[in-house]
């Protein structure tokens, strides 16, 4: 039987995946409210959802997930039935320069997110509920050359960032485990697509290479990440939300390898012709630099699971995707530009007339 969200909160909806799921999920679930708790970080953009504004179905909150009142209250006064967690710092290079944000946020906020949901579970003002905790494979830590990661890869995290994501997703087996709540976790490979802060690998790509500067390459650009279009990821947690039983862990992933150097000369070619450039001319622009310490070579994810129990497949090929990301980076430049000026943090002001971020 499957569960039916009728009053969802979801943390970290002004971020990159956040916002797809909840145009995603409001697309096909006009039923259900939705209520976003984001404290609008540096990745936190409201542009990303300007489309729902006027929507009675859909309420942004700005506050922090650390702040366990707000949190409670939220859970009480909406009646919330299902919580999906993506708040996070999503970075791993700023979590080799600054990683304490990372514990605080990742792990912290996790706890008082799954606290205040145990209360409000066990208060039982819902006759049913889930946790879905969003997480990465990231928390099981490097491949070699061959092999996927499973369900049961042990967790062998090595970035400060994937450190902090393991810990939140320990945390979510022991609020199961312990006082049996019904909590979720996926584990996703990387994303890409519309509203993708660029200061990760693709938006940055694209938006470097539009205004020809130069493309930083980590290490020998061997390293192998597999790719999903966030889509496809907010349909995959909308399945799990609604299909999968209470304690389950779920991995989702597209089958979609890449070597970083080649996602590189992809994408340069496919802009060399939008932007009417020569064949080669944005290659020139590649720079291999100083690795990144302790970079993880290889990520694979074995989706199996996913596919066999909820039927999920990928809608999207990465010929497919990967173009209409690029074209709408291309359509969207204004978008892009308020983001790298900063110009995006006054937005909330102007429109909710709350304090400066
Ligand atoms: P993002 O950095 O784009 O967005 C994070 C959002 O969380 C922002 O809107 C930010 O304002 C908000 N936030 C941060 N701290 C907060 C706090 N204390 N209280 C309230 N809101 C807070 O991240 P993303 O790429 O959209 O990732 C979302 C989730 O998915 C994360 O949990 C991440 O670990 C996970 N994930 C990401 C990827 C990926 O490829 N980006 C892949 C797998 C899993
Ligand atoms: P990123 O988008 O930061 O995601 P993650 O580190 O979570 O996988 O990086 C994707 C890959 O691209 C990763 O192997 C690091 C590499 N990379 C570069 O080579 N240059 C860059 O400028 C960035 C941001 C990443």
């Amino acid at each position: 039987m499957s569960f039916n969200p009728t009053s969802l909160l979801v943390t970290g909806g002004a971020g990159f995946i956040g916002s797809n799921f909840i145009h995603s999920f409001m697309a096909n679930n006009p039923e259900c409210t939705v209520t976003n708790l984001d404290c609008l970080t540096y990745a936190g953009n409201l542009k990303n959802l300007t489309a729902l504004e006027g929507n009675r179905k859909y309420r942004f909150i700005r506050g922090d997930i650390g702040d366990a009142a707000l949190v409670a209250g939220l859970l009480a006064d909406q009646r919330i039935n299902a919580v999906v967690h993506f708040a996070a710092e999503s970075h791993v290079d700023r979590s080799i320069t600054g990683p304490e944000i990372f514990v605080r946020t990742n792990v912290l906020g996790t706890q008082i997110m799954l606290e205040e949901s145990r209360k409000h579970w066990q208060s039982a003002v819902v006759s049913d509920f889930r946790y879905l905790q969003i997480s990465t494979d990231e928390v099981y830590g490097s491949l070699g050359d061959t092999g996927y990661f499973t369900e049961e890869t042990p967790l062998a995290a090595n970035s400060p960032y994937s450190a902090s994501k393991a810990g939140a997703d320990l945390l979510v087996r022991a609020y199961h485990e312990t006082f049996g709540m019904p909590t979720l976790n996926t584990r996703c490979s990387n994303n890409y697509g519309p509203y993708h802060f660029p200061e990760k690998l693709i938006p940055l790509l694209i938006h470097n290479i539009i205004n020809k500067k130069p493309l930083p390459v980590y290490g020998d650009g061997l390293n192998v990440r597999d790719w999903l279009h966030v889509r496809d990821h907010a349909v995959a947690i909308e399945a799990v939300l609604k299909q999968a039983s209470p304690g389950s862990v779920y991995n989702i992933g597209g089958n979609n390898e890449w070597k970083n150097i080649n996602i590189v000369n992809l994408v340069c070619d496919l802009l060399d012709e939008r932007l009417g450039r020569a064949y080669g001319e944005n290659r020139t622009l590649i720079t291999f630099v100083k690795d990144r310490p302790g970079h993880d070579r290889r990520y694979a994810i074995d989706a199996s699971k996913l596919k066999h129990d909820l039927g999920w497949s990928p809608a999207y090929t990465f010929e497919q995707g990967i173009a209409e990301t690029i074209d709408w980076y291309l359509d969207n430049q204004e978008w892009v530009s308020e983001v790298t000026s900063g110009a995006y943090r006054d937005y909330y002001q102007s429109h909710y007339g709350g304090g400066a971020a």
